[in-house]
């Protein structure tokens, strides 16, 4: 069942990364002081996507390389929290939107900006949830405890739900 809802995780978000290369490459190349520019968008498609899918990809049994990725790839999902909640980062760049932002009744850049802007609290508490969860994934992965990184990857992908649904699509929650 677990894995069940681990591939959907994956399915449901591999459909995000489509087209979105320049932005990941750009995050890629970023120094480290550049950090506070980083936008959310680059944060999310340069740092989140790309640390979770490889939590979410582990193995049946995993090697040591394996429980290592996970661990690493975890650890990644702590340090983009911490930007998350550090300093000023604007939704999006010059050239970057939200994924699905031309749909019908989706919100506006400007208004995802204002929940933000207004719930810095809430904003801050999902950061840490999902920080929570990926050190969940850490211990776990040390202690090589599969169904343990499972639950803690489950808990994972509903921070990242529990926040988008605050602030980046609250009109799909119906
Ligand atoms: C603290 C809040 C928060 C958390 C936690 C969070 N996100 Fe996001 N995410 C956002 C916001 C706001 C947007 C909309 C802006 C944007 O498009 O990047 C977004 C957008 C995205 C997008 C769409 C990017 C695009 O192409 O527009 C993806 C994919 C994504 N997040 C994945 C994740 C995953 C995976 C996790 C959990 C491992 C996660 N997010 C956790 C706030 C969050």
């Amino acid at each position: 069942m677990k894995r069940v809802g681990m591939a959907a995780a994956l399915a449901l978000l591999g459909l995000a990364g489509c087209g979105r290369g320049a932005a990941d490459q750009n995050n890629a190349a970023a120094p480290a002081e550049a950090a506070q520019a980083l936008t959310i968008h680059q944060i999310m498609l340069g740092q989140v996507v790309p640390a979770s899918n490889a939590v979410w990809a582990i193995q049946e049994a995993p090697d040591d390389a394996g429980w290592k990725a996970a661990a690493d790839n975890a650890q990644k999902l702590v340090d983009a929290a911490n930007t998350l909640v550090s300093g000023e980062h604007p939704l999006l760049g010059p050239g970057e939107a939200v994924q699905g932002g031309d749909a019908p009744g989706a919100s506006t850049p400007a208004q995802i900006e204002d929940r933000i802007r207004t719930a810095p609290d809430d904003w801050r508490k999902h950061a840490q949830a999902m920080q929570a969860a990926s050190l969940q994934v850490i211990a776990a992965a040390g202690a090589k405890d599969l169904d343990r990184v499972m639950d803690a990857g489950n808990t994972l992908y509903d921070t990242c739900e529990a926040c988008h649904q605050q602030f980046w699509h609250p009109e799909q929650a119906q």
